[in-house]
């Protein structure tokens, strides 16, 4: 029998702005889908008109509490000017989710950009770092007595990856690894890969003193609101060869600690993302998620592990699976959930816990096809329709402990 949660420990799940709001047209990631090299988000699932319903699911789901992320772009259309009409909206959604009791924990940026920031350079600028903080204390001033928990930024890492290293995602700075040949074996342009190269550490800088600046505006503006990080934590078991126990060790320390080192003391919480763990050298499970990732929800305990030398509290802010027909999400909350409990009696200060996602959304370059939800979302009628394994999830948060 598995002892119970702390009392007061939050459970809900996590969404962000542009996967499910929809009508969001001024942001790098909507030009992109102009241009054909990303999937249009259109409407998505509407949540902009309809987080009063949304919200009123996730309290039917026991849920009590629940992430989700400001746009950017609609709070700050034009650089430096605020957009009245959005903070009014965020402040609406932030009583809608008070009125329920569910804790709000806020993203203020998780991945799109303002056009204009993202036209102008984004995080290579070299004020970036002066703009995001900008931002953060507008936002602050506004809506920073009604929320508790904000999260400045949501993975750093993935963001850098995906636009500078792997080049899949806006501003798609490079298309192949800086070793790799072109298709007619010509060896690419050294000069170019090695500047995406580059520039993925100087946004990755950027970044953090982003966050730095950022952190600073917030604790001034309101000191008892409590500042994370949301990072990202894969967890790379430990590999047999020299060779790949080489690239395992890189890979933590450039993916897991790197930007962590740089931020931890100025945070007051930090937000673990955990979606799986591999073995370099050696597929560790049959079993995938419809994302093709390895089955492996019980390795939270080690994503866990391994922000405990930062000595913050931890929550587990994103955590879950693509999985369209819902018969492995049962089975892998209740994994992921008796993990993150044992990491608890292990003496591992986690305190709340928000499956990824809500809603199904757009899940950016892969589209809609890619079911997240604990609740399904018809994207004709926009329908909702709640999940069997969000009921599992229920009794769950109802008992405060792992129900088998
Ligand atoms: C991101 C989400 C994304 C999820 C599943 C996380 O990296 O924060 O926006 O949808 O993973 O890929």
């Amino acid at each position: 029998m598995h002892k119970k949660f702390p009392n007061g420990f939050f459970w809900g799940a996590a969404t962000a702005s542009y996967q499910v709001e929809g009508g969001i047209e001024n942001t790098d990631w909507a030009k992109a889908a102009r241009e054909n090299r990303v999937p249009p988000c259109g409407r998505a699932c509407d949540h902009y008109h309809r987080y009063e319903e949304d919200f009123d699911i996730a309290k039917e789901l026991g849920h009590t509490a629940h992430r989700f992320s400001l746009e950017w772009a609609r709070i700050e259309p034009e650089e430096g000017k605020f957009d009245r009409e959005a903070i009014e909206h965020y402040r609406k959604v932030i009583s809608a989710l008070r009125e329920r009791n569910l804790e709000p924990i806020m993203t203020l940026w998780h991945f799109t950009q303002p056009l204009w920031f993202s036209e102008s350079g984004g995080f290579e600028r070299n004020d970036s770092p002066e703009i995001f903080a900008r931002y953060a204390e507008f936002v602050t001033k506004e809506l920073g007595h009604g929320v508790t928990h904000i999260t400045t930024m949501n993975e750093p890492n993935v963001f850098a990856t995906q636009g500078w290293i792997n080049g899949e995602w806006p501003p798609f700075k490079v298309s192949s690894k800086p070793w790799q040949r072109s298709y007619t074996g010509q060896v690419i342009k050294k000069r170019s890969k090695i500047s995406a190269l580059k520039n993925y550490f100087l946004v990755m800088k950027n970044l953090a003193d982003a966050h730095v600046l950022a952190y600073k505006v917030i604790k001034s503006t309101q000191s008892h609101t409590k500042v994370s990080i949301v990072k990202h934590i894969h967890v790379y078991l430990r590999p047999k060869g020299p060779l790949n126990k080489i690239r395992a060790l890189f890979s933590n320390y450039l993916q897991n600690h790197r930007f962590t080192k740089r931020v931890y003391k100025y945070t007051d919480e930090i937000g673990v993302n955990y979606y799986q763990a591999s073995q370099y050298g050696n597929d560790i499970t049959d079993k995938k998620t419809d994302m093709g990732w390895n089955f492996t929800p019980e390795y939270i305990y080690d994503a866990l592990v391994l922000m405990k030398k930062y000595k913050k509290p931890l929550f587990v802010s994103e955590a879950g699976l693509a999985d369209h027909d819902d018969s492995d999400r049962a089975e892998y909350i209740t994994k992921q959930v008796a993990a993150t409990l044992q990491a608890l009696e292990d003496g591992i200060d986690v305190r709340g816990h928000l499956y990824w996602s809500l809603l199904d959304n757009y899940e950016w370059a892969l589209g809609f096809e890619k079911r997240f939800g604990l609740v399904e979302v018809n994207y004709e009628t926009l329908e909702r329709t709640i999940r069997p394994s969000a009921y599992v999830y229920k009794k769950i948060i109802e008992e405060n402990s792992v129900v088998e």
